[in-house]
């Protein structure tokens, strides 16, 4: 069976990028990462990638005219490298519209809580701040929109009232670093159609459970 070809975009520490490695490598999904790309020389990302032996490259906004011609100029390395699927990992940019329509429905994200709530930048911090009790994270296809996409999968943890921003994105990192590679196991397998805003995922369960937080017997 081909595998899907991988290319993840990067800004800063990678350890989503890393968690798709993995997975990758213990043939846990039938895809492989083929080329890594930051908009931030100095992402740690990059080294994991290298560690890796992917190849990476660093795309700055500054050495292009506008965003359009620094998405194409990612476009077209991505293309070269024959990619089939693009994850965001950490990618701190909103793309342009027309690099959203190039690659139409081969884009995912992941996000730290759980949209339509608490898009864009520290997710987790404006979880907190508004008093959630469960927050949690969204694997999404990506739209013209910030954080507006299709929802893939998310995972729900519970939010305590004394948590930090650091403890909680903590709790939600542990189920990023599952649900992103198993929104790829399930793209790899062809198993998401894009139907509007629904994903429509073959084989799913449909099981039937609930959480609350806190629980009801304390
Ligand atoms: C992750 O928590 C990811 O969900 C978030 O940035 C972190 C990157 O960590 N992304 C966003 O907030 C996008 N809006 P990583 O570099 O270790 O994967």
């Amino acid at each position: 069976m081909e595998q899907l070809r991988l290319g993840v975009l990067v800004s800063g520490r990678g350890s989503n990028l890393q968690s798709i490695m993995d997975a990758c490598d213990r043939g846990e999904t039938k895809a492989k990462v083929v080329v890594v790309l930051s908009d931030n020389p100095d992402a740690y990302g990059l080294v994991r990638a290298q560690n890796a032996g992917i190849d990476t490259y660093v795309v700055k906004p500054s050495d292009y005219p506008d965003r359009d011609a620094h998405n194409a100029a990612m476009g077209d390395i991505l293309e070269r490298y024959q990619v089939g699927l693009i994850c965001l990992a950490g990618y701190m940019r909103v793309l342009a519209p027309s690099f959203v329509e190039r690659f139409r429905h081969r884009i995912i994200n992941i996000h730290p809580a759980l949209l339509p709530s608490f898009p864009g930048l520290h997710g987790q911090e404006q979880a907190l701040n508004y008093g959630v009790k469960v927050s949690g994270c969204t694997v999404h296809f990506v739209d013209e929109g910030v954080d507006t996409g299709p929802i893939v999968i998310q995972a729900v943890v519970p939010a305590f009232h004394d948590d930090t921003e650091e403890t909680l994105s903590a709790r939600i990192l542990k189920y990023e670093h599952k649900i992103y590679p198993a929104a790829i196991r399930l793209y790899a397998e062809g198993r998401l159609k894009v139907e509007g805003r629904k994903v429509i995922i073959e084989g799913d369960p449909h099981k039937e459970w609930a959480v609350t937080n806190p629980p009801l017997d304390f």
